[in-house]
């Protein structure tokens, strides 16, 4: 795309439409939605359609990627609270449909948490559409090199990178949190459909070797090329060393 936000305008409208033919079947939509600056695009996109078109998230049920662990919701950082402010708190969507993993839990409490979080992305009927954007360490949610194909929902250790990119919004490197829940690679894959947003030259390395490197452990975003569809939406910046 030329640019970022007619990149996010056609997810919008893709989104749309996914909502309207699922509410015609009077089943659900399902989506797998992301945090960080590149979605915030989208979520503005997705509330002006609520607001000018009607669109109705009365029969969305959505699951997040990830959530930093140790934060409470309230946190200014909390994903939680980036995602009531980025989209919730302008749409029509149903409190009791919103998930996020619990970045609250004990310890004890880790694994059980997170099997349920995908005991509940599998009785919700799986994911329809999942939007991910993607880290400079190639990570996608909090999938830090390393990460297997098949991993699951689980407590992750941020990567250095991945935390001083984080500095910034909260005020320090050391502030950042050392760990966070993600839905593993393997959940992720498990969706229906994936669209991968990314814009400006920052990221135009990582987009490289995610499409055209071999799917491998080192570039977590890389396995994505294994998924029957798959989709980058990225502006020309981000596209500027693709060969
Ligand atoms: C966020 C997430 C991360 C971000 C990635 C890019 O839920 O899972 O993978 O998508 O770190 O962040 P931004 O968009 O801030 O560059």
């Amino acid at each position: 795309y030329a640019t970022a936000d007619l990149a996010a305008r056609s997810l919008a409208d893709h989104i749309a439409a996914l909502i309207r033919s699922r509410d015609a079947e009077g089943r659900p939509t399902v989506l797998g939605l992301a945090t960080g600056s590149t979605p915030v695009r989208l979520y503005r996109q997705l509330i002006r359609l609520h607001r000018e078109e009607h669109l109705s998230f009365k029969n969305v049920i959505t699951f997040n990627l990830d959530e930093y662990y140790g934060l409470s919701r309230s946190h200014s950082e909390s994903y939680w609270r980036f995602m009531q402010e980025q989209l919730f708190t302008h749409i029509d969507i149903r409190s009791g449909n919103i998930h996020l993993p619990d970045g609250t839990v004990s310890r004890g409490e880790v694994f059980s948490s997170c099997r349920k979080y995908e005991e509940q992305i599998v009785a919700a009927g799986g994911l329809d559409l999942q939007v991910l954007g993607i880290g400079r360490t190639g990570h996608i949610g909090f999938n830090e090199p390393g990460s297997t194909r098949d991993s699951r929902t689980r407590l992750v250790t941020l990567d250095q990178l991945t935390r001083r990119d984080a500095a910034r919004d909260f005020l320090g490197e050391a502030n950042v949190p050392r760990h966070a829940i993600t839905m593993g690679v393997g959940t992720i894959l498990s969706a229906k459909e994936i669209v991968l947003l990314a814009w400006g030259t920052g990221k135009a390395e990582v987009i490289a070797r995610a499409v055209e490197d071999p799917a491998n452990d080192s570039l977590p975003a890389s396995f994505l090329q294994g998924h029957p569809r798959i989709r980058f939406l990225i502006d020309e910046s981000a596209a500027s060393l693709l060969t």
